[in-house]
């Protein structure tokens, strides 16, 4: 983006407003520091009010005003609604869920995303609105469509089964193939001809997994096909001009990999709840996960709210400081802009209580001043905008693992991967250890620690990429329930985890999942006890160590926790789930066999990550706990938003942020 600030503004939907409202619009963006907007994302039926009938004059005229006001556009495609019209004229293009319910228009994102009416009608919208701001100095970034998949990320109509049916076929190629994938001769599923092939639409008990899980890979590659058409329109016509889609943290519908690399920068949408206490640790994680998806690219905060939502069923509102707090967390974590769902809160409409930087009150409002203040304070650190987020530690995740895990009858329904992604996460978020996320078949070299939860589904190439890290000297630590199946979700046979045994130096023969209420106890090597739940691997070891042992049962005295050297580097095996000491003790161990240091070492409650160049070294401190916080510094640094120069120790109030420069 040919932006020179860190980029600051909303959504802004002007067709909500009279014209009178535009000119206050953008004499309060300009008060507020704000540089980008995103314009349009739900204005398809004021763009186009009859099918064919386009009328471009209003938006013409508020890019003008926004151009005069030096606020770049972030133009959306304005595709993510379609009008009434279209569902009207074309009733096959409404989605249809598992229980072939056809949901209604009334709502938004009411298409199929497999209709060829409304990926027809899209592409021409797009095409003209291409053609109409091309050269527009304002325009500096395409939105495309609006939160893919939040609310319909799959279609179980006839249309969809067709095209269900054409991705199979591109697949795997004949239907012998697609019933040994499926694995067909299980409950008489296999198919003689391709026609009889459906979505897994409601059956009278578990439907295929095979299906289930190409299903899911069909229905976020469906969806960016969506995205890809749009996208290509723009690129013939504004090959200069990047574009981008906004995703939503803890996403599970779309394969995150894939889409970022069809995109030109990621961006994200995040609303952590006031209400949760940890919730800033839940945003961090999402964070580090924009960042990678790019390979540490940097990214935008595309919506945040500027106080409370409407959506859950209270709505806390921010207190003094927290809006400032989260912004700048994601700045610490990468993020080149800061922008909130909305600019103007609505006066009609569903989302009238969701807060906006203009409440309803006006200018003279908390949320207003804050708003104000942010905008002004961010053009103190441009700075960053030359710096990068580093990390010695990578966790790797896999959409198409975390779809397989969580598909039903498995030992147990309590593994989830979020959670067990977390549960690694969070001990290395309080000690500040900078964490990247990875795909299964990254390039892990500039790793020292992988750290991989569940990896239930794994393909041979990742288990040699895992391998070769480990056999060059970095530290892998593994979670139970990894390695069980292949991408047919096939089990790999010869004892679990098959295509790690040997990196392991086990093997597993039988695991027990957990009752709800189940407990264990495991005893470390130091003789620490920590208490664990879910499950536990039973393992034999075939090469490995046992570093800690399982307190109860009848696998008392079982290995828990392993590791095996192997070549340069040390492969530790994890068959139970900890509580949080013991995630943090394990991670502590492996951090320092693996020579990871922290950002900074802190009081608990402040965040520390640091964005630096060769020449450049930037130290996020956040600070959020209750009481203020007295950090004692390695060298004098001056505060890039105060001015002030800090010598040994810095005191940081509950809710504060520091951008120490040294
Ligand atoms: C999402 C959408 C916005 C708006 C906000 C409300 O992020 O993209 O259009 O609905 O939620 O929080």
């Amino acid at each position: 983006m040919r932006l020179s600030h860190l980029a600051y503004g909303g959504d802004y939907n002007p067709e909500q407003w009279p014209e009178a409202v535009w000119e206050e619009d953008v004499r309060l963006m300009q008060e507020a520091g704000v540089n980008l907007v995103s314009l349009g994302i739900f204005a398809w039926a004021k763009l186009e009010p009859r099918p064919g009938e386009y009328d471009f004059a209003w938006l013409d005229r508020v890019m003008e005003l926004l151009h005069a006001g030096g606020i770049a556009v972030d133009l959306a495609t304005a595709t993510a609604s379609p009008p009434p019209w279209l569902s009207h004229q074309y009733p096959e293009s409404l989605p249809v869920t598992a229980d072939g319910v056809q949901l209604w228009p009334g709502g938004r994102q009411h298409y199929c995303p497999s209709s060829t009416a409304y990926r027809a009608a899209a592409q021409r919208l797009v095409r003209k609105l291409a053609e109409r701001y091309r050269d527009h100095p304002a325009l500096v970034l395409w939105h495309i469509g609006n939160e893919y998949a939040c609310h319909v990320s799959e279609c179980f109509c006839d249309e969809s089964a067709r095209a269900f049916r054409n991705w199979l076929k591109k697949r795997y190629g004949s239907l012998d193939a697609l019933n040994a994938a499926w694995g067909t001769a299980f409950w008489s599923q296999q198919y003689s001809d391709w026609e009889e092939i459906l979505p897994p639409r409601k059956a009278p008990t578990y439907p295929n997994p095979g299906q289930q899980l190409d299903w899911r890979r069909f229905s976020s590659d469906a969806l960016l096909e969506c995205f890809d058409l749009e996208r290509s329109i723009l690129r013939e016509i504004t090959p200069a001009i990047p574009a981008t889609t906004n995703f939503l943290t803890n996403f599970k519908p779309l394969n995150c990999w894939t889409w970022a690399a069809h995109e030109d920068i990621v961006s994200l949408d995040s609303y952590p709840d006031p209400a949760d206490p940890l919730a800033h640790i839940d945003a961090a994680l999402n964070y580090d996960l924009a960042r990678s998806l790019k390979g540490g690219q940097s990214w935008l905060l595309m919506e945040q709210a500027p106080s409370q939502v409407n959506w859950r069923a209270q709505n806390l509102v921010k207190r003094p400081g927290q809006m400032r707090l989260w912004s700048h967390q994601a700045v610490a974590r990468g993020a080149e802009g800061v922008l909130f769902f909305q600019w103007r809160a609505s006066r009609a409409g569903v989302e009238k209580f969701h807060s906006g930087m203009v409440p309803h009150a006006g200018a003279g409002s908390r949320t207003w001043r804050e708003v104000v203040a942010l905008g002004r304070e961010l053009r103190k650190i441009d700075a960053v905008l030359s710096t990068q987020v580093q990390a010695d530690v990578a966790i790797l995740i896999d959409w198409e693992s975390w779809w397989a895990l969580e598909l039903d009858s498995k030992p147990s329904q309590a593994v989830r991967l979020l959670d067990q992604v977390r549960s690694y996460y969070e001990p290395l978020y309080r000690r500040n250890i900078t964490v990247d996320f990875v795909a299964p078949d990254a390039d892990l070299s500039s790793y020292r620690l992988a750290l991989v939860p569940n990896l239930y589904l794994v393909r041979d190439q990742t288990a040699r990429t895992l391998e070769h890290f480990v056999t060059s000297g970095g530290i892998v630590v593994m979670s139970f329930f990894s390695g069980i199946v292949n991408e047919f979700e096939h089990i790999r046979l010869g004892g679990y985890p098959a295509p790690f045994c040997n990196l392991l130096g086990l093997r597993i023969t039988e695991f027990a999942p957990y009752a709800l209420d189940q407990q264990n106890v495991i005893i470390t090597d130091a003789g620490q006890h920590f208490p664990c739940t879910l499950w536990s691997d039973v393992i034999d070891l075939e090469g490995a160590e046992a570093l800690a042992q399982y307190g109860d049962d009848w696998y008392a005295n079982r290995p828990a926790l392993t590791r095996h050297r192997v070549g340069r580097g040390e492969a530790y095996y994890l068959g139970t789930r900890p509580n949080e000491a013991g995630m943090d003790w394990l991670l502590n161990r492996a951090c320092q066999a693996a020579s990871v240091e922290p950002a900074a070492i802190v009081p608990t409650g402040v965040e520390a990550v640091l964005r630096q160049t060769a020449d450049t070294r930037l130290l996020y401190l956040l600070n959020h706990g209750a009481t203020a916080a007295t950090i004692a510094l390695g060298a004098p640094c001056t505060d890039l938003l105060t001015d002030r120069r800090h010598i040994d120790s810095l005191t940081l109030e509950s809710q504060a942020v520091a951008v120490l420069s040294s």
